[in-house]
């Protein structure tokens, strides 16, 4: 680990999960043109979105974080017609946001895995089909998905069409967060068509009803919720895996008001299970900007390795700062969680407790697909949330792989998608995502287990949340 930080102090230290590019000269002239790229976040909103992590870690609020695993240019070329897949998703996250908010009265704070999700780590750097071997996908900032040579070659030039798009995306979600789409008025609104008639609908309705009825009160005591920037508004932050770091270092800006580095691609960014060896060049470029950070924990971290981890990643015990997203698979949170969770009490730091049970729990269908079990995902979030109980330490979040869209690509829910019906509506780029339904009966469920786990806090002993 060197000791003084600069943007490209990651340059020359051992990598993990970096393309080859062909053309270094290509490269170079892109990064530099991205340097000049206006940024896409403030430091002033990561900062905005620290203080508001810093609550979670005090138990005072719920982190909702989930999108695509991996964004398309293709699906994002389909909404600039209309705006519809950006819509559908942010409409499904606010229904959860608010089932959430309401059943489990939790304020909760809200980050998409969007407008710059677009670079993935592999299990493999290679591909083999019918005897053809070919580079693997790497998501659309790198390479094509498509199964040729010409597709699947590693192209800097995508950099400037993904700062592009996330551009887009993100003028999109400020408009809707803040335009009057996101007013707790419309909770009747956001109701997608196709979920209309499931059980998930029904429960949604009654509670949208309630909420209704509580802002009617409100203006027949002569208060106008319409007037209230906290219903009339929300905010929505961005989030992505710091994978390429190329790109993360050119849009990399001192923020003017404090003299820090941030990264300006996203409010937060977050370290994958694969990268995250400490003396590599992910650790040590995420290190140095002071943006929230994610940091994936995976069955093969130790409790020693997660503390060296905080050490050089918020060396100041900094609120808000880290959020550990767990992954270990529904049936190793037992054996993997405690220990954490008691070397990080023992040391005093404060983080937030987050719980992806995405990413542990992949299976390959009968019929050949890469899907999740939704009791497999309900698994690992109960587990997640008795362990927290068991320890007196705070389930503070969730991290999903979801989407606005009909899709058939986790099996079971309310409507039981089975593996036979994967092969409808499979559209992911890289893992299977929740669906609208599937996601909403999540936050149902996940509001009773909030419930429970905040009346818990409430009746626990002052020093067992702290
Ligand atoms: C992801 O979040 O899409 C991912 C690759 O996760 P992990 O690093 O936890 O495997
Ligand atoms: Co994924």
């Amino acid at each position: 680990m060197k000791t003084t930080w600069k943007p490209d102090s990651w340059r020359g230290l051992p990598i993990e999960q970096a393309p080859q590019f062909p053309d270094a000269a290509v490269l170079e002239n892109v990064e530099k043109e991205l340097s000049v790229y206006p940024p896409l976040i403030f430091a002033g909103e990561a900062r905005g979105l620290k203080e508001e992590l810093a609550k979670v870690a005090a138990g005072k609020a719920f982190l909702l974080q989930g999108g695509d695993c991996a964004e398309s240019f293709s699906e994002h070329a389909a909404i600039s017609a209309n705006g519809t897949n950006i819509r559908d998703f942010f409409r499904v996250f606010l229904q959860m946001a608010v089932v959430l908010t309401y059943a489990a009265a939790s304020p909760v704070v809200k980050v998409g895995r969007i407008a710059g999700q677009f670079a993935k780590p592999r299990s493999s750097p290679v591909e083999k089909k019918d005897g053809v071997e070919l580079p693997s996908y790497r998501g659309d900032i790198v390479n094509g998905i498509a199964f040729t040579e010409a597709a699947r070659r590693p192209d800097p030039k995508r950099q400037i069409e993904a700062y592009r798009l996330s551009a887009a995306t993100l003028n999109l979600l400020r408009a809707f967060s803040h335009g009057g789409y996101a007013s707790l008025g419309r909770v009747h609104q956001w109701m997608l068509g196709y979920v209309k008639d499931s059980s998930q609908s029904h429960l949604y309705e009654e509670l949208a009803n309630r909420i209704s009825d509580a802002l009617d009160f409100m203006r027949a005591c002569g208060l106008d919720p319409e007037k209230h920037p906290e219903l009339r508004a929300t905010d929505f932050y961005t989030s992505h895996e710091a994978l390429l770091l190329g790109y993360e270092q050119a849009l990399t800006r001192i923020d003017s008001t404090s003299g820090d580095w941030y990264a300006t691609s996203a409010h937060m960014i977050w370290i994958g299970d694969r990268t995250r060896q400490p003396d590599h060049a992910h650790v040590e470029y995420c290190r140095g900007v002071r943006n929230p950070l994610g940091l994936k924990c995976g069955p093969s971290l130790t409790p020693d390795g997660l503390l060296q981890l905080l050490d050089l990643l918020n060396p100041e015990n900094e609120p808000g700062r880290m959020t550990l997203i767990c992954r270990f698979g529904a049936d190793k949170v037992g054996a993997h969680l405690p220990a954490m969770i008691r070397a990080v009490q023992r040391e005093g730091r404060s983080v937030v407790w987050s719980s992806d049970p995405m990413h542990g729990n992949t299976v390959t269908s009968t019929s050949g697909y890469k899907t999740r079990r939704f009791e497999s995902i309900l698994k690992e979030v109960r587990s997640f949330f008795e362990v927290h109980q068991a320890e007196g330490s705070y389930p503070g979040g969730v991290h999903l792989e979801m989407t606005g869209g009909n899709v058939t690509e986790c099996t079971g829910g309310a409507r039981a998608i089975t593996d036979a019906d994967l092969n409808d509506r499979y559209h992911t780029f890289c893992d299977p995502r929740l669906n609208a339904d599937q996601a909403i009966e999540l936050a149902f469920l996940l509001a009773d287990l909030l419930k429970k786990a905040r009346h818990a806090q409430v009746s626990a002993p002052a020093a067992a949340i702290a």
